[in-house]
């Protein structure tokens, strides 16, 4: 890959050497950007720096004074180091001190409601707090925003995901995090528990139809701050019998996750077993989503959305909210959708929403 030129756009990508970070890093150079590469370990970022021709900035998250210094003249940060629930804050007060940007790749819900939280002194600093410009929330948020603008005064909205491949180490991470806080859907504009594997339905998505179970997104924080629709719910198609097992085997679960050798080593597990998919699942898997918006006297619409593999979705959406974020500069904390419109999802190649089935 050849280096961009000095015009390109510079901004901080922090968690550059992950396997998402990676993807980013490929992909900012390959639309002509400059991204510093940055994160905690110059072990790891340096190859990646002479491979692409980039700078590099080494500053650990503890270090918010450090932070801010590396922030000297840079307008955004990318961030793509997680569990975000761990990472998110130190950075979002960095940004904050610094007067830059934050964008993050989370799909983690405290991290949603933590970015919304700041809302007034990211307006008061005159910058943009954006939470998930991956696979979750990007294609979710605009779709939900799709079926919303055809229903207005809708009160209920449907969200399903059918995924397939593997997920990498840091996503593995993110859910164990997540695991023990349990199911989740917005009921009356509020955060409600659900009980896991509850709930199953059938979801026709455009290529088939399958078994869904309502699991905690982060469209349970973005899709009410887009939409203000009061009842929402996340659906994810499993196999049934891997539904079925959740509801029977969560509670034990739950316990056994709440013991620290057993969380260790689940997470020793996902360090030295998850890779990510490789190149060829990430160019050849293709993600569907349906989104259902109704109202109380029976109006409805529906809509699908067919999109790239979730990591190959999620390097390119990273970039295009920069370039949006850069370009717009739309005040305090936004979902993407909010702040791009539906259309949004569609500037990513190889995505395509329908209507109406065939
Ligand atoms: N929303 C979406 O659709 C989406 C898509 C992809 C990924 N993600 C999320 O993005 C995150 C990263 O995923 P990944 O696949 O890239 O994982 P990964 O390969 O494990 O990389 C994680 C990166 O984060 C850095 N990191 C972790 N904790 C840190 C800390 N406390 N301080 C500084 N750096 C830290 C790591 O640095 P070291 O190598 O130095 O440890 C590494 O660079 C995960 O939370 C994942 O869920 C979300």
């Amino acid at each position: 890959m050849s280096a961009p030129p000095s015009s390109a756009p510079r901004w901080m990508l922090y968690g550059a050497s992950g396997y998402t970070g990676r993807l980013i890093a490929e992909e900012a150079l390959r639309r002509g950007h400059r991204p510093v590469l940055a994160g905690r370990s110059r072990e790891k970022l340096t190859p990646l720096a002479e491979q692409l021709g980039l700078e590099v900035a080494v500053v650990g998250l503890e270090d918010v004074r450090g932070l801010v210094a590396t922030l000297e003249g840079l307008p955004l940060v990318l961030h793509a180091a997680g569990p975000f629930v761990r990472t998110s804050e130190p950075m979002v007060q960095a940004c904050l001190a610094a007067g830059a940007h934050y964008l993050d790749i989370t799909g983690e819900i405290p991290v949603f409601e933590n970015t919304f939280h700041h809302d007034a002194e990211a307006r008061a600093r005159g910058i943009t707090l954006m939470s998930g410009v991956g696979f979750d929330v990007v294609p979710t948020d605009c779709l939900a925003r799709y079926v919303a603008e055809r229903v207005p005064g809708a009160h209920e909205l449907d969200l399903a995901i059918a995924a397939t491949g593997q997920a990498s180490a840091g996503t593995a991470r993110s859910a164990l995090e997540q695991l023990p806080s349990g199911g989740r859907v917005r009921r009356g504009g509020a955060l409600q528990p659900w009980p896991m594997g509850k709930g199953l339905r059938r979801v026709r998505f455009s290529d088939a139809e399958r078994t869904v179970a309502p699991i905690p997104w982060g469209d349970l924080v973005t899709a009410w701050h887009t939409t203000g629709i009061p009842n929402i719910t996340t659906y994810m198609a499993l196999p049934r019998g891997a539904a079925q097992a959740l509801r029977l085997t969560y509670p034990l679960l739950k316990r056994m996750l709440a013991v620290d050798a057993v969380r260790h080593t689940a997470e020793r597990l996902i360090e030295s077993r998850v890779q990510g998919p490789d190149a060829v699942a990430r160019s050849q898997n293709r993600s569907h989503l349906w989104a259902e918006a109704r109202a109380a006297d029976g109006r409805r619409a529906q809509a699908w959305l067919d999109l790239p593999e979730g990591y190959a979705f999620t390097a390119v959406a990273a970039v295009r909210a920069v370039e949006e974020v850069l370009a717009q500069k739309p005040l305090g904390a936004q979902t993407p959708a909010r702040a791009f419109g539906a259309d949004f999802v569609l500037s990513i190649p190889g995505c395509q929403r329908q209507e109406v089935l065939p």
